[in-house]
């Protein structure tokens, strides 16, 4: 039941900072450990190397879960298109341990993916927001994501839910581990302070409708920039913009623009930069002047911490490993605003479903 509210998306948008809270009653002890079985956590200890496997959304949840299973746990991690890894399976390592992401569990891509890392005597978990669906019935083992059911077609509250239980895997298998990062990453108080700061963002919903009135009704393209987990983000709010206000939109590594990309910018072109991490603050600013020298209409997504003033969006700051839970919010809201002021179907859009069980 959506309520008062005129499409779910924007509900489930709205949601977002109680899915944070109820992942961490349900995940985490009182004095902030994480709660992962040991059967699951000894699995994954073995593993010389974490293969994750989703498509769309769920897909750019786990380049997200790249960084932080690396960063946390120093197991390289590879983040894989299911589609492509179906038909195209990379060399694999000694002892892979697979991670499934999908909010349905019945993506016919994962699935056949998982058929074949069954058949190959391979351990795998599915993370997924439906119990005994069909991915979380064939792996090994699963986590629910508890996001309470995602109507709308387009993933809102699955990829925040994703990101932030890939937080805690990372963290509590860093600790077993004995990971000093790991460790000291306090992940309850975090998601508190991103609770927080989802509401923050979704609060200001009024001027975030107006930016995207003023900046996305009319313009056929647009372009999401930044570097490392900011590029990640751009993925997202990129696939976002394009499936439910059917703007032409790309994610882009910014430093990578130059290279060939940046012949599309025009006057008027809006390019906006989502910038996080303090070690490429400046090259994103710097990637951004040059669109603007080039007529970019630029906009700006900024963590406080590295806010100057004229930026648009600032977000509250919590550690740099948990930004995407933040920087996408805003793009979730761009993308609502910019369909239901155009007058589309938000939560049914054109050419899609909400699971996608062909091949
Ligand atoms: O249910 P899944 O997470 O496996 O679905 C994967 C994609 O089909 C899904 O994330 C899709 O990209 C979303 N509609 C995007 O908003």
């Amino acid at each position: 039941d959506k309520g008062t509210y005129p499409f779910y998306m924007l509900k489930e948008i709205d949601e977002q900072p109680n899915v944070m809270r109820r992942l961490a009653q349900v995940y985490l002890s009182e004095t902030g450990e994480p709660v992962i079985s040991d059967k699951l956590l000894n699995s994954m200890k073995q593993a010389d190397r974490i293969y994750i496997v989703g498509a769309g959304t769920s897909y750019h949840a786990g380049l997200v879960g790249k960084r932080l299973f690396e960063s946390l746990t120093q197991t390289p991690t590879e983040v894989h298109v299911s589609s492509e890894f179906a038909y195209e399976q990379p060399i694999l390592s000694k002892k892979p341990f697979f991670i499934f992401l999908s909010q349905s569990g019945e993506t016919a891509d994962s699935r056949e993916v998982l058929v074949n890392v069954n058949a190959g005597g391979h351990e795998s978990l599915t993370i997924t927001n439906v119990q005994n669906s069909t991915l979380s019935r064939e792996a090994t083992y699963t986590l629910l994501l508890h996001a309470g059911p995602e109507i709308a077609v387009a993933s809102t509250k699955a990829y925040t839910a994703q990101i932030a239980l890939e937080a805690i895997l990372a963290k509590a298998l860093g600790e077993a581990d004995n990971q000093i990062v790991a460790q000291r990453f306090d992940v309850r108080h975090q998601l508190g302070l991103v609770a927080t700061g989802i509401q923050a963002i979704v609060d200001e919903k009024n001027k975030i409708e107006e930016l995207a009135k003023s900046t996305f009704l009319d313009t056929p393209n647009a372009f999401y920039i930044g570097r490392g987990i900011d590029q990640n983000v751009s993925l997202e709010a990129a696939l976002k913009l394009k499936e439910i206000s059917y703007v032409q939109a790309e994610g882009f590594a910014s430093g990578e623009l130059k290279h060939g990309t940046i012949a599309l910018i025009e006057k008027g072109t809006p390019v906006i930069g989502i910038i996080t991490q303090e070690k490429t603050a400046g090259l994103t600013r710097s990637n951004l002047q040059e669109t603007m020298a080039r007529g970019a209409h630029i906009l700006t997504i900024v963590s406080e911490n590295l806010a100057k003033p004229g930026d648009d969006i600032v977000l509250p700051d919590v550690d740099e490993l948990m930004t995407p839970l933040l920087s996408v919010v805003p793009t979730q809201l761009i993308a609502y605003y910019t369909s239901l002021n155009k007058g589309l179907d938000v939560d049914k859009p054109r050419n899609l479903a909400k699971s996608v069980t062909v091949e």
